[in-house]
């Protein structure tokens, strides 16, 4: 299969003339990738999504799609796959029909459609189906109808705006593991849209977060979960534990916590956000010389971990503790914490 590079830049979209759902999004993504959209409802990923397939119109901005610009071309004419979220598989149509269909539209012969179609359906591990109707199949089924669909025509990229959102989550899982596959052995570009960060994190090469229409972050998921640029990122990702802090301008910063040391440096006096991952504090043993008390409010057992709530004098503190070790803290008020001065991460 094909797979192209996108470019958008400075790409900006009112639909009010007031309001910017897309507010200055440039991003470049390489031919093969994978990338996800991520942010909260309303913050301009479907916007931005309906841009780059052409339903929507930029008020702004450049959107190229290898070495041609694309904003003048018509949805049909861009070549890209698209699936929705609630997948609308024409509910009269077989399942052959319906993935024939952008075939069909694209005028290829009846021989050929069905060749392809039946290829398509392979890829999507649902061979034998063809004769079927959309209600003959389970949500999953449906939506491997619809991706089939998408791959049909060999697009040079496949958008996916929240595709798994209307299934369970066993069967959610499944369908990551198997989109995942399809993106490895089409080797085709993907754009996925989701507000499922976990989702995000586990099948992104990188990840776009969103903000009221502009992007905050592009970066490798371990990038966007240890080293956030923004405090929204720090916060929309992951559990998070972010403390004021004053620099004292060698590394080592004043917070509500007592003085925190780190490996970054920042000028004397300025005020920064420290990112302390809740699974980054542990319960210290006596021996250790950097260990606080830490009052327990509340604990979650998880079973594999407890996730501990309370405070580090008046800084309210989540701590996520490994199961195993979570035992020496049953009916515990208080307990001593730490932990490494490399994994605190400063953000700003
Ligand atoms: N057709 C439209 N007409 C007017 N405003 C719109 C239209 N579509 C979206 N908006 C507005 O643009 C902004 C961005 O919406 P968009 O659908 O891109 O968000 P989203 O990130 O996809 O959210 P969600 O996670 O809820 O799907 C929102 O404020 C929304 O109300
Ligand atoms: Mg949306």
């Amino acid at each position: 299969m094909n797979a192209r590079s996108l470019t958008l830049r400075n790409v900006n979209k009112s639909y009010d003339g007031k309001h910017m759902a897309a507010d200055d999004v440039s991003l470049s993504i390489k031919a093969g990738e994978f990338v996800s959209f991520l942010g909260p409802s309303g913050s301009g990923k479907t916007t931005t999504l309906m841009m780059i397939a052409g339903f929507q119109h930029p008020t702004s901005g450049e959107i190229r799609l290898g070495d041609r610009a694309i904003d003048n071309l018509p949805p049909h004419k861009r070549n890209i796959g698209m699936v929705f979220q609630n997948y609308a598989l024409f509910p009269h149509m077989t399942v052959a029909d319906n993935v024939a269909f952008p075939l069909r539209m694209r005028g290829v012969d009846k021989a050929e459609k069905e060749r392809r179609s039946r290829e398509a359906l392979a890829k999507v591990g649902l061979q034998g189906f063809e004769k079927r109707v959309p209600s003959e199949l389970s949500g999953g089924q449906q939506q491997r109808v619809a991706l089939a669909r998408a791959l049909v025509f060999q697009p040079d990229i496949i958008l996916l705006d929240e595709p798994l959102g209307a299934l369970d989550k066993a069967l959610r899982e499944h369908m990551q593991v198997e989109l995942k596959r399809i993106h490895k052995d089409l080797g085709v570009t993907m754009v996925y849209v989701t507000h499922d960060q976990t989702e995000a994190m586990t099948m992104s090469d990188r990840i776009a977060v969103f903000n009221q229409g502009r992007i905050e972050q592009v970066g490798t998921p371990n990038e966007i979960y240890f080293a956030p640029k923004t405090r929204f990122v720090a916060s929309f990702i992951g559990d998070s534990n972010i403390i004021s802090a004053s620099s004292m301008g060698d590394g080592r910063f004043e917070t509500p916590v007592g003085i925190v040391e780190t490996a970054a440096t920042a000028g004397r006096n300025s005020k920064a956000d420290l990112l302390l991952r809740p699974e980054m504090i542990r319960i210290a043993d006596t021996a250790q010389t950097n260990r606080q008390p830490m009052k327990i409010d509340t604990t979650i057992n998880y079973g594999d971990n407890l996730l501990v709530i309370g405070k580090l004098g008046s800084q309210a503190i989540r701590m996520r503790v490994p199961g195993i070790d979570a035992r020496k803290l049953t009916g515990a008020a208080e307990c001593h914490v730490t932990w490494r001065n490399e994994d605190v991460h400063v953000i700003a």
